[in-house]
């Protein structure tokens, strides 16, 4: 599997011509590089691996408004108002109009708060009501039906009625609106639908919902909803889903990782609480991320979102640790937890004969879902009480006994069992990623479990990713792909984030994400296109190759803290700076080889093909950049994409230039 990589150093031109003036006065010479031209072979005739048909995937959790705000439809933020306990956050009078929370007589156990306006001074000309501006603002586009919907009930005496609107935000603009005619003293759920007109698309805009008759009214769970992808009742943006179903995907690892461990075991995501009518599902604080989630995109919605996508759920169960350092000592106690474990995967695929299965049916899903893998917790290196390898064995081995077929997943090393995959997570800089791009080339391939890379992502960009960072992450996928007889699965993280608010306590607690977007529009940044651009280019077998020559750049590695005490520095070290795989169609034999280049210079590569013929003509997806530091953003989305071209003089033998900072896939086509 080894790369066998042969390599040289490499001066950048500009410093070596730098070095070799200084101090000489002379008059710089035209830049040349006597650097000899790397090669690349490739072994047609060598297979050393099948590419996994899993290798990438999709991995989700809320945070940075990935969900609330996000993909999931909803555009009223705090609709079920409890997000704070003591203020209607995210909500304002309309009018002269005073709300406020109210926990007398809810709607029910679940929302058990509501809200109450007090609309006394209301009269024809001077409407009071409430109002709410979205997760920084709400989109409002052409011609678009937005499903309104709230339960309320009226104080004696108030029969309505009530306006629902979709305005801008300074109320001059009405998009659309309805009217309920009347309300009564009992709990009730109104539904209407807002169709706009051909107005421009904007998202500074509010939901507004008023009466011009004096009374007291109560609100629950009030709802907005643009179309969805596919259609789907509760479901999720289009945009989004288009960006992901863009990516070939083929499975979502969910439904996160700090998200799944809460802070607390209470506030772990509890998936009982996350189905049924979105009414009787109370919500929770995610503490890890800081907001509220009122669990509106629950586990049925995770399920529904791998299939409107054709991908494999990939389900990761609470394993009994929450990041607080709480966890749930193994044995009698642990064995609740095992239990929801069981009734979860239930959930997912039993029939309707079974307790959860039923359960899925009558939350509007009777067919059962496809499941291969399960992960066992989060990231339970971090559980310093060492109770892992424990509570992995209780959950291992009930699952194995009830669900033979399901490749188990440990978070960290256990010694007790074999587990069928490993989930490995890597956030690193671009050198550490290109550092360590070889990695499973030297991985020993006698252990039985495989390696599944849950979370990865080269940090560097904010909100996302720049070109560098798409650079480390397309060197790292090489190794993953190269070696992916190991490396089964893999899924960057995080995949969202919302881009509205970047200051402190805004829309962003973790920098360096996928696919950005706000109220409008989204866009993904120069990794997205990397990784969209791997996932949709590749062949079903791993073929062998070698390289002369391979530039190199010392690097020297950042000092380290312990304990809040800084550690020596370690040594400088080489890095490379071009990496490559090659993989092949079996069906068409059509090779795919990936090369990247890191360097700020044009690099020309040798490429030697043996074991097969090469048509002169073939592809070329190239994604590439001015500078490393060059990004896409919600002004400028598309700075940085892939473009396809078609090559000429191809061969077995032939020496190709690759940009600056870029990233080429070269389609070859065997004669
Ligand atoms: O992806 C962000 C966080 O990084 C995940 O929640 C956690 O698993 C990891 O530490």
């Amino acid at each position: 599997m080894n790369q066998n990589h042969h390599s040289r150093k490499h001066l950048p031109v500009r410093l070596a011509l730098l070095l070799a003036l200084a101090g000489t006065g002379a008059a710089p010479a035209p830049a040349q590089t006597t650097n000899p031209i790397p090669t690349l072979q490739i072994k047609a005739g060598q297979v050393t691996a099948k590419v996994s048909p899993m290798l990438y995937g999709l991995m989700t959790e809320e945070i940075n408004y990935s969900y609330e705000g996000g993909l999931y439809g909803e555009l009223i933020r705090n609709r079920t108002f409890k997000a704070n306990p003591t203020n209607a956050m995210f909500w304002s009078a309309v009018g002269n109009a005073v709300i406020s929370l109210d926990t007398n007589a809810p709607l029910n156990a679940a929302l058990n708060v509501s809200l109450k306006l007090d609309a006394t001074p209301a009269a024809k000309n001077a409407p009071a009501g409430i109002a709410n501006g979205g997760y920084w603002g709400i989109p409002v586009k052409p011609k678009a039906a937005y499903h309104a919907s709230f339960y309320a009930r009226a104080a004696d005496g108030f029969t309505g009625p009530l306006t629902v609107s979709l305005q801008s935000s300074d109320g001059k603009t009405v998009f659309a609106g309805a009217a309920i005619p009347a309300l009564t003293g009992d709990w009730k759920k109104y539904e209407i639908t807002l169709t706009t007109k051909k107005v421009k698309p904007s998202k500074n805009n509010r939901l507004v919902i008023t009466t011009p008759a004096p009374g007291t009214i109560w609100f629950s769970q009030v709802s907005l909803f643009p179309p969805t992808f596919a259609n789907r009742a509760n479901g999720n943006r289009p945009d989004l889903m288009q960006l992901l179903a863009d990516m070939n995907p083929k499975f979502l690892r969910f439904p996160g990782g700090n998200y799944l461990e809460g802070n607390t075991i209470e506030t772990r995501f509890n998936w009982k609480k996350t189905v049924g009518d979105v009414s009787q599902r109370p919500g929770h604080l995610d503490d890890g991320w800081g907001y509220w989630s009122t669990d509106g995109l629950g586990l049925l919605e995770f399920l529904e979102w791998c299939e409107d996508l054709h991908i494999q759920p990939l389900l990761a169960v609470y394993a009994g640790y929450s990041m607080h350092q709480q966890h749930v000592t193994p044995g009698p106690d642990l064995a609740p937890y095992v239990q929801d474990a069981l009734d979860e995967i239930e959930y997912v695929t039993g029939d309707t004969n079974t307790t959860w299965g039923a359960q899925r049916a009558k939350d509007g899903h009777p067919a059962p879902f496809p499941l291969e893998y399960v992960e066992v917790g989060n990231e339970d290196q971090f559980d310093r009480s060492g109770s892992y390898d424990g509570r992995f064995t209780q959950f291992f081995d009930a699952i194995k006994a009830k669900y033979p077929q399901l490749e188990v997943i440990a978070t960290t090393r256990v010694t007790s069992r074999v587990p069928d995959l490993i989930d490995e997570h890597y956030y690193r800089s671009q050198e550490e990623m290109e550092a360590h791009a070889l990695d499973y080339d030297r991985r020993s391939r006698t252990n039985q479990t495989k390696v599944f890379v849950g979370e990865w992502a080269t940090r560097i960009g904010s909100p996302m990713p720049n070109m560098a960072g798409a650079l480390g992450d397309a060197a790292w996928m090489t190794g993953m792909e190269r070696n992916s007889d190991l490396v089964l699965m893999s899924c960057y993280a995080p995949l969202f984030v919302n881009v509205s608010d970047l200051g402190k306590n805004g829309s962003m607690q973790w920098k360096t994400d996928l696919i950005g977007y706000d109220a409008l529009t989204s866009y993904g940044s120069p990794a997205y296109h990397a990784q969209k651009i791997f996932s949709t280019h590749h062949g079903d077998v791993v073929l062998a190759t070698g390289s002369q020559d391979i530039p190199e750049q010392t690097w020297q590695p950042p000092a380290r803290r312990r304990n809040g005490v800084e550690q020596p520095r370690p040594p400088a070290q080489p890095i490379k700076k071009l990496f490559f795989d090659a993989t092949r169609d079996s069906q068409s034999g059509t090779i795919y080889l990936k090369v990247v280049n890191s360097l700020g210079t044009p690099q020309p590569v040798k490429i030697e093909i043996s074991g097969s013929s090469i048509e002169s003509k073939g592809t070329a997806v190239v994604l590439k950049a001015d500078r490393p530091d060059d990004t896409n953003s919600i002004q400028a989305p598309a700075k940085i994409v892939p473009v396809t071209e078609k090559v000429k003089g191809l061969g077995t033998s032939f020496t190709r230039t690759f940009p600056p900072y870029s990233i080429t896939i070269l389609e070859l086509k065997a004669k």
